[in-house]
Order: C-alpha cells, then sequence, then structure tokens
C-alpha cells in the first residue's frame, strides 16, 4: 500500500520529523534547492501539508498543491495561515491550541517579573563585577525595582492563553481586568473585570500583558495613545504576536521614558529586533520562546502527527482551526 505523501514546509522537531517518516511518504519543501521547481514537478502528488505557525502556508504555495487535503501546522497561531485560501478548496486544517497555555502564560509572568525586578539587568550587573561593597554604609547602588505582588493587570485578549495568564496573578494577589471585544464567559465569576476600552484598561493597569491573536484585526492595536495611557509607571508584556504593537511607537515610549518597561518574546519582523532595544536596561527580550519547553513542544509535536493521521485515516482532526465560509 502506498503511503499518503506529505509536504512539510521547513524542518521541524527531529522527533516528529521522524514520525512522520515512519507513517507517511515526507519531503521537505526548505530542503530542495529549486523550490518552484519542485512544486511545478512534484506539487499535485502531496494530499498533506505540515507547517508551523511561524512558517505559515500562502495561497499560492495552496494553489501549487492542487491534490491537497489537509493542513497540520505546528502552533496555534493562525495569522501566516491563509485560511481563506484553504477554505474556499475545502481543505482542513489542523493546529496545536491548549497543549501550549501553561508554558505561554509561564513566559508572560518571567517577563513581567523580569522587567519589574530587574532580572536580567541585575545578572549583568553582577556578572559584569560591579557588585561591590557599599561606601559609607550605604546599600549596594543597583537600583530599586517594582514590586508585582498586589500590583493591576491587564490583559489584552482573554483567550485561553490569557485566562491561564490570569489564574497564575492570582497567585501574585493581582487585580485582573482584561480588554476583548466582547466580555468573556466566566470572567465575572472569576473576578476578572471586563474594560470595553483599551485605553481605559492600560490606564488603569500596571502591567499590560498582550495575549491577543496575531492578523489583520489586531494589528497596530497597541499604538502610542494606549502606550501613553499605560504610562510611565506602565509595563507592556508582549508573547503574543509583534504585530499587535505598532513597535516604532513602543520603542519612542521606550526611548523617551513614557512608559517603564518592556518584555516582548514576539516582534514585529522576527528575528529582527530594533537595534534601539538592545541597548536598553528596561527591556527584556527573548527570541519568541513562550512555547518553547521541551515537554510543550513535544505535545505540540504530537498534536501536529495526531492531527494529520486522524484526518488522513477517518476525516477528523483533533484541533481543527476555525475557517471562514467560503
Ligand atoms: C510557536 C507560536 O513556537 O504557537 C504559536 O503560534 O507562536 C509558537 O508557539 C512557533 O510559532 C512555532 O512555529
Amino acid at each position: 500500500m502506498t503511503r499518503p505523501r506529505v509536504l512539510q514546509t521547513i524542518a521541524l522537531l527531529p522527533a516528529l520529523q521522524a514520525r512522520l517518516a515512519e507513517s507517511f511518504d515526507v519531503q521537505v519543501l526548505a530542503a530542495q534547492p529549486d523550490r518552484a521547481a519542485f512544486l511545478a514537478e512534484h506539487g499535485a502528488q502531496f494530499e498533506a501539508l505540515v507547517t508551523s505557525a511561524a512558517s505559515g502556508v500562502d495561497a499560492a504555495l495552496i494553489a501549487a498543491l492542487p491534490k491537497l487535503r489537509v493542513i497540520s501546522s505546528f502552533g496555534v497561531g493562525l495569522d501566516k495561515l491563509d485560511l481563506a485560501a484553504a477554505a474556499a478548496r475545502g481543505i482542513a486544517v489542523g493546529y496545536t491550541p491548549d497543549v501550549l497555555n501553561d508554558c505561554v502564560a509561564d513566559q508572560a509572568m518571567a517577563l513581567l517579573l523580569a522587567v519589574a525586578r530587574r532580572t536580567a539587568e541585575a545578572d549583568r550587573f553582577v556578572r559584569g563585577g560591579r557588585w561591590q561593597p557599599g561606601t559609607k554604609g550605604t546599600l549596594q547602588v543597583f537600583p530599586l525595582a517594582r514590586r508585582v505582588s498586589g500590583a493591576r493587570l491587564g490583559i489584552v485578549g482573554l483567550g485561553r492563553i490569557g485566562r491561564t495568564i490570569a489564574r497564575r496573578a492570582a497567585g501574585f494577589d493581582m487585580a485582573v481586568r482584561y480588554h476583548n471585544r466582547r466580555p468573556a464567559e466566566g470572567a465575572d465569576a472569576a473576578g476578572w473585570g471586563y474594560e470595553p476600552s483599551l485605553v481605559e484598561l492600560a490606564r488603569w493597569c500596571d502591567f499590560l500583558v498582550i495575549a491577543a491573536a496575531g492578523g489583520a484585526e489586531s494589528r497596530g492595536l497597541i499604538g502610542a495613545e494606549v502606550l501613553d495611557a499605560l504610562g510611565p509607571r506602565g509595563f507592556l508584556i508582549n508573547i503574543a504576536r509583534g504585530t499587535v504593537i505598532d513597535e516604532a511607537a513602543l520603542v519612542q515610549a521606550l526611548r523617551e521614558r513614557r512608559i517603564a518597561g518592556a518584555g516582548l518574546d514576539v516582534f514585529e519582523n522576527e528575528p529582527n529586533v530594533p537595534a534601539e532595544l538592545l541597548t536598553m536596561d528596561h527591556v527584556v527580550l527573548a527570541p519568541h520562546i513562550a512555547s518553547a519547553t521541551e515537554e510543550t513542544r513535544q505535545a505540540m509535536a504530537e498534536r501536529v502527527f495526531d492531527n494529520l493521521q486522524g484526518f488522513l485515516r477517518d476525516g477528523r482532526l483533533i484541533s481543527p482551526a476555525p475557517l471562514p465560509t467560503p
């Protein structure tokens, strides 16, 4: 029996690659010396595509795969997947929600704590040999940090990940409010207040955490007005997508100290990070690693495989992505 032919856009975790290769006939597009020629010659052979949230799939690639029936994506973000093009052809799309909620929320808290408590700066301080005995009975000169416990947390996007962050905030006795297009179910009961105005949420909170999905609808949502409402005592944390923030406005606000600091896991044009941010001590940077733990990446890999296998066996995805009506 011939094995289903699967095209993979890029190389993924070695264990996932190996598992895919055991069950399917897999080719990796990124490994082809001439992508266009490869697709022209072999595109019609593939019934499945494996990609990632970062790599995505555009309409041109979908068009180059006329027999494509299913896409299985590694990641929860759908912003780089042309869902309309998939829906128009009746192609099913699977992704990996939920399994990464905990680790992404953990990273939000890690960045929040790091920027408020100056963790990375303190590490540089000690490593740089700058921790010297105080003179004239004074304490060490490392600048005072800001208190996290009991502070106000504003969450932009109270979805699966936003809720997981809100639950963690309870452990820090934080007051939580959120902004969504509509009030979120169960939020009231959990004690998370709905704030219909994003600017008012920013004005209210000490820490504004971005957990909204990327894509056209949220592009540039956090601009100068929101940053000024957050103000010189407020911190911005982003574990969602760089595109949700107007990055130039953020850099300017940080430069002018119109906000207190930022913890950023994601950027507008990854892996490029605005050079100015690299010089700022009130910014903590991470290379888009919120889901990047061994455990979570393993769980994501399993879901990618299970989605693919489930669909190819009996037409059922474990986690189908919501598709627009064609
Ligand atoms: C992924 C992510 O690590 O799931 C997402 O949408 O952004 C991350 O968890 C990354 O995109 C993998 O491609």
